[in-house]
């Protein structure tokens, strides 16, 4: 969602500004634009589509004088995606500017009011209300502190904001409710941004906001506040240890490619620390001070959603814990009721995610404790949970998630044992087999990536042209299927549907036909016999089928359509060779067919709006 980066120190602060947003592309945006202050004066430059237009407007303008300034990457929610709706904006009199990520859910109001009082409008924002809205508070004698924070209190939504202002040429105004904004300080310069990429090339000290929060900057001062009473706040700045080169291509074609390619190292990083192979144990310190919970309750979204559903067996079986697992938009409205002994696990790579969120803060409204996986530090969710673990998968950028998934899945695994072994439903050997194997995957996931990568393209080339097309599964690689589906839909816009494999008979056989291929995902486990039957019923209705499986083995063959062999793996473990697979066959698809891989139409990075 959309990006902010603010700036006030001694270099250019123009240049600086589009870098900083170059860095944040990845949240996903259609306009862009940025306000500097020279001479006195606010100049604001917008444009639609890619930052390059933003780029190509600003050459030839005389910029390199100004010092503050602040710029704005906009996925939008008002208005069309036009150069009028993008942010900056400014307020009707001209005395302020604005940027903001999220929406004012009483904007409509305040602008009436507004227009009674005689201002007038030019975009069809909820942010243009919301300047103005701060202009009108500013009487004689009030500082613009005042009035900023006078005009937030009565606006009801979410919002990251940044102010710059004419008279106050040298300072940058934010503030944070629901929607993520951080601090950068540096030496003679300080940052705001919604992500530390926009301004990581120049420092590494971070103050994570809070709700409630506004904040003023200057290039040698920072202070944080508390909206509603202005108190100052103290704040501690955390140090950031991994580096830009982490959030950067490194020699692969886009984001999204190179993800995939670090999910060795992913699965590597999570268990480091977690697991030692010689006693047989898991350790995870920060569920030490807790019971192993009597219920769970999963509740994440997207990607993060189909991990839960991926893990919950393996919290049945393994640690004897009855699991359901919730899309988090539909548990937050539907009066959910959390019983006695239940734990909450909220899963959410950003920890930014709006319904994700908002589910947490039901489940401890009704007293239920709150455990959340993310892979974001200093995160809303991160913060808000009663206990966090991290998967500790490096930052993901491109829009589409990959190696999150397989490190939330290490990570729910890893859990799983623990909590078996804790409660003494896991048996030794269970717990060995597990382990020997999670610790083999990272180097033999490694060598097979290469060829992985070559399969895909070879049928990506044969299938990318369908209409649509099925991704089945049973047990556990019904999640995968859901995630195959939702990575083709989202990356190459070829209508998938994911589907229970036992469930194709119920309807959506129908659409089988010789232009609309099946991608099973069969492994050699309990249920491939199962599969195989399904399969094969697909196969005598003319369905093209793609098969990943194992290698065939007596009475374990497949007949009809493609199979594409991985090696075997143990119980749950083939999850982690089949999910690259799946990944890189959508990456291929839509590379094929021309898609903008990395920052798919209509999607954003964090959904930071429900
Ligand atoms: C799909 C994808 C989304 C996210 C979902 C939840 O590739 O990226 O479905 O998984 O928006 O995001 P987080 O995990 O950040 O809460």
């Amino acid at each position: 969602m959309c990006g902010i980066i603010g700036y006030t120190g001694h270099r250019p602060a123009v240049p600086l500004v589009m870098e900083g947003l170059k860095r944040l592309e990845y949240r996903g945006y259609d306009s862009s634009g940025v306000c500097f202050v020279q001479n006195r004066e606010l100049h604001v430059i917008r444009a639609e589509g890619k930052l390059k237009l933003l780029e190509d407007k600003l050459a030839g303008r005389e910029v390199s004088l100004s010092t503050t300034a602040m710029g704005h990457t906009r996925w939008a929610t008002h208005g069309a995606p036009t150069e009028d709706n993008a942010h900056p904006h400014l307020s009707c009199y001209g005395k302020l500017a604005i940027v903001h990520n999220g929406i004012i859910e009483n904007y409509q109001e305040r602008k009436n009011d507004l227009l009674s009082k005689g201002v007038r409008f030019s975009s069809e924002t909820d942010t243009e209300v919301l300047v103005n809205c701060i202009e009108d508070e500013l009487k004689p004698g009030l500082s613009l502190l005042e009035a900023f924070a006078g005009a937030l209190q009565k606006a009801h939504g979410a919002y990251a904001l940044a102010l710059l202002s004419p008279d106050e040429p040298n300072v940058v105004y934010a503030a944070r409710q629901s929607a993520p904004l951080l601090l950068g300080i540096g030496a003679g310069e300080n940052f705001v941004a919604s992500d530390i990429p926009a301004f990581l090339p120049f420092t590494r000290d971070v103050v994570f906001l809070e709700d409630g929060e506004i904040v003023r900057i200057t290039p040698t001062s920072w202070e944080v506040f508390s909206i509603d009473t202005l108190q100052p706040l103290e704040k501690k700045p955390q140090r950031i240890e991994w580096d830009l080169q982490a959030a950067q291509k490194g020699g692969f074609k886009h984001f999204m490619l190179k993800e995939i390619f670090e999910q060795p190292r992913a699965i590597a990083d999570c268990m480091s620390g977690r697991v030692n192979l010689e006693r047989l144990e898991v350790s995870i310190p920060e569920l030490d001070s807790a019971d192993a919970p009597a219920r769970l309750r999963v509740i994440a979204c997207g990607t993060s959603y189909n991990a839960g559903l991926w893990a919950m067996p393996l919290m049945e079986q393994w640690a004897g814990i009855p699991t359901t697992v919730e899309i988090a938009s539909e548990f937050r409205y539907r009066n959910a009721l959390l019983s006695p002994g239940e734990l909450a696990l909220v899963i959410s790579q950003s920890g930014e995610t709006a319904d994700t969120l908002a589910a947490l803060r039901i489940a401890r409204q009704q007293g239920c404790p709150v455990l959340g996986l993310c892979n974001v530090i200093g995160s809303s969710i991160a913060r808000e949970a009663d206990m966090v673990v991290f998967t500790q998968a490096g930052p993901e950028v491109s829009v589409a998630s990959t190696k999150a998934l397989s490190s939330q899945m290490v990570v729910l695994l890893l859990m799983a044992l623990y909590w078996g072994r804790k409660k003494k439903t896991l048996d030794r050997e269970t717990l060995r087999q597990a382990l020997r194997g999670l610790a083999a995957l990272p180097t033999q996931l490694e060598s097979l990536m290469p060829s992985l990568n070559d399969e895909a393209r070879r049928m990506a080339a044969r299938f990318s042209s369908c209409r649509g097309m099925f991704f089945l599964g049973r047990g556990q690689s019904y999640p995968l299927a859901l995630e195959g589906a939702l990575k083709v839909k989202e990356l190459s816009y070829i209508h998938a549907e994911g589907y229970a494999a036992g469930e194709m008979k119920h309807g959506p056989i129908a659409l089988v036909d010789p232009e609309f291929p099946s991608f099973f995902i069969a492994p050699h486990d309990d249920l491939f016999a199962k599969s195989k039957s399904n399969l094969e019923e697909v196969a005598a209705r003319s369905g093209p089928v793609i098969a990943l499986t194992n290698p065939p083995k007596p009475g374990m063959e497949l007949r009809g359509g493609e199979s594409w062999i991985l090696p075997d793996a143990w119980g749950p473990l083939s999850g982690f060779l089949m999910l690259p697979a799946i990944q890189l066959f959508s990456y291929e698809a839509a590379t094929l067919l021309g898609k903008d891989v990395d920052q798919p139409r209509n999607l954003a990075k964090s959904v930071t709006v429900e």
